[in-house]
């Protein structure tokens, strides 16, 4: 029994606390998608489909991890044209209905509910690349028994595990001093689009579950880390070729590594 956040408030057998963790991502998963809309994820998408295509090496099987509504499985099936599967992730059952009915039509496409709190049951060695975009920091307890830092360092160990040699993880975290207003401003002109009138209900929604994902990682209970320890951790564990950026209006680092 640990506590999992840094005023020692929470303890990780306190069942109210993660069964509002799991109605956070179940209602948020019913308004998600929208975000697809603003322009600081736009330009994050396209941060992260320079590193999908950046290179020669063929890479067939990719896995997203906590995969959401599917937004980086389109992008990478729109951006690469040699793979053989994509295996999308998440445990929330609204997130993957968004996942799984996009996707319908695609054979090559499949959906796990998976915790990824937990090893994987994947074998060693058996993905090309993975992407988790704003996911791996959110998850609090590894396997019953690590939380904070930890936590994150064993899911990206978990990650680096899976990852075949010469594999690729893409993924990215909220800043140490993330600030999502930031983000909302610059969306302000995508809400008030007259062909999408829902935005200016759907885009402040947003913002207020954004606040709560604040909220937890100024506490410690997800992980917002400075570049150079994010850096660090990545070294620590294997990858080799770490490069970090910022995206998302200046509020997430994006950090791709080769096993
Ligand atoms: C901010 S959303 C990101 C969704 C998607 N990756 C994207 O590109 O926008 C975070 C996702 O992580 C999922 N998630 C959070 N904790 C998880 C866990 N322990 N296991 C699996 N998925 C998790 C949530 O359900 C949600 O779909």
């Amino acid at each position: 029994m640990k506590y999992i956040d840094k005023h020692n408030k929470i303890l990780s057998t306190d069942k109210l606390f993660w069964n509002k963790e799991k109605k956070f991502w179940n209602n948020y998963g019913k308004i998600y998608f929208n975000l697809e809309e603003s322009d600081p994820y736009k330009e994050m998408l396209l941060e992260i489909k320079k590193i999908i295509t950046g290179d020669n090496i063929v890479r067939k099987k990719w896995l997203d991890a906590g995969c959401g509504p599917g937004t980086m499985i389109d992008l990478i099936l729109k951006n690469r044209n040699d793979i053989e599967s994509i295996i999308g992730i998440d445990f929330d059952g609204v997130m993957l209905d968004h996942a799984i009915n996009r996707m319908k039509k695609k054979s090559i496409v499949s959906f796990e509910k998976v915790d990824l709190a937990k090893t994987l049951s994947y074998d060693e060695n058996m993905f090309d690349a993975i992407v988790a975009n704003l996911v791996l920091s959110y998850i609090i307890v590894f396997n019953d028994e690590h939380v904070g830092i930890n936590a994150l360092r064993e899911v990206l160990k978990e990650m680096y595990r899976i990852l075949n040699k010469d594999g690729v993880l893409i993924w990215t975290t909220p800043t140490e001093k993330v600030n999502f207003n930031y983000v909302f401003i610059r969306s302000i002109k995508n809400m008030i689009n007259p062909s999408k009138l829902h935005l200016l209900l759907d885009g402040p929604k947003i913002l207020h579950y954004a606040k709560q994902i604040e909220k937890k990682g100024k506490i410690g209970i997800y992980h917002f880390i400075e570049r150079e320890k994010l850096h660090n951790l990545m070294l620590e564990i294997g990858f080799r070729g770490v490069e970090i950026k910022k995206v998302f209006a200046g509020q997430a680092y994006l950090i791709k590594g080769k096993k």
